[in-house]
């Protein structure tokens, strides 16, 4: 572990990763890799939550891997796998989830979204899946979660089952996690509804920007993006979430507070804007499309890395299960 701590983060390999996931979390990582050791994973035990096709999971798991490196996060430095090749996770979820009272996964608003109106058919896997992120984290003892805001809840959680655990065996052994929840763009909204998050699920693919999406596919995305009926452009998420959320994504790109981008674009319309803003986040994307493309096309390579990164990771987590184990009392025989 470095000075200052080690990170844990991870992504589902559920298709259509998008603008959100990029700005909200994997592009803030790049960042974090020269002052802590980091842990990135494809979380793909999560995935499975929802009913996921096998050949498409392994697929996707491949592509989120790509989109790590092709962001900027170097395999031989970061630690990159994914989730089901370390057994840890599922076994320190099982010993969580007996620490865990149901009434805090009650209040998950991510379950009550997705599960809807018919709760008892959600699967037992997605109510407990807050658990199943706390063992991820804590497997690896990390100090510190990068995420964006749509996963703040969940690490509350995990604070709260580390020191249920901690509680209930006498111990000081996992530590309160921090999240790190910044940049411009900690929640990115859907293009074609302000108020709604850009998500992977949404029906609507003018909703969100792949990172798959080709220049055209991007632009086309932006110019035709939600707007409203204003003259110039304020930030005001409230009262004008569409023109916010345009912002913000320039903010994100361009390194800036949206507030002052508002205020330099303040004269131009929204035609205008959107013209901007397509070509710069086309200049940033372009290349992480085609680096993508590029280690998609060698999927040995993306296997080896991830091979390599579940025996490293596997080799900072087996002692700490080892060691959570004897505390639980469970014979070594
Ligand atoms: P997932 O796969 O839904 O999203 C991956 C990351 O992208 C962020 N994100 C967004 N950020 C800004 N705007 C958006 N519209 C947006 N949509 C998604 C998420 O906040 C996340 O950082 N449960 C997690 C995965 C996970 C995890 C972990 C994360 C499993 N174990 C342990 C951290 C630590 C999830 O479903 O992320």
């Amino acid at each position: 572990m470095t000075e200052k701590g080690r990170i844990f983060s991870g992504v589902q390999p559920t298709g259509n990763l998008h603008l959100g996931n990029y700005l909200g979390a994997i592009r803030n990582w790049v960042g974090l890799q020269a002052d802590y050791a980091c842990i990135f994973c494809i979380v793909d035990m999560h995935a499975i939550t929802i009913p996921q096709d096998p050949a498409a999971l392994r697929s996707a798991t491949r592509e989120v891997t790509a989109a790590y490196i092709a962001a900027g996060i170097d395999p031989s430095n970061c630690i990159i796998f994914n989730q089901s090749a370390v057994s840890a996770h599922a076994e320190l979820a099982w010993i969580f989830n007996c620490v865990t009272p149901m009434g805090w996964l009650n209040r998950m608003t991510q379950f009550k979204e997705k599960a809807g109106k018919q709760r008892d058919q959600a699967l037992a896997g997605l109510f407990i899946y807050p658990v199943l992120m706390a063992a991820d984290i804590l497997a690896y003892k990390a100090t510190h979660v990068p995420v964006g805001e749509d996963q703040k809840q969940h690490l509350e959680l995990a604070r709260d089952i580390a020191g249920a655990f901690n509680r209930q065996y006498g111990v000081e052994f996992f530590p309160l996690t921090e999240p790190l929840i910044f940049g411009a763009a900690t929640r990115v909204m859907s293009l074609r509804d302000g108020t709604k998050k850009m998500s992977k699920s949404d029906t609507s693919d003018a909703s969100r920007i792949n990172l798959t999406d080709d220049a055209d596919a991007i632009s086309q995305k932006i110019r035709r993006a939600k707007s409203d009926a204003e003259m110039g452009l304020s930030y005001e998420p409230e009262r004008r979430p569409e023109a916010a959320n345009l912002l913000a994504i320039y903010a994100a790109f361009s390194d800036e507070a949206p507030a002052d981008v508002a205020e330099r674009f303040s004269g131009l319309g929204f035609a205008a804007f959107k013209s901007e803003l397509a070509d710069l986040a086309v200049a940033r994307l372009a290349p992480i499309n085609a680096e993508m493309r590029r280690l998609m096309a060698a999927p040995d390579h993306i296997d080896a890395i991830l091979r390599q990164g579940a025996e490293r990771a596997d080799a900072i987590a087996a002692p700490i299960l080892a060691e959570t184990k004897d505390l639980v009392g469970f014979l070594r025989p």
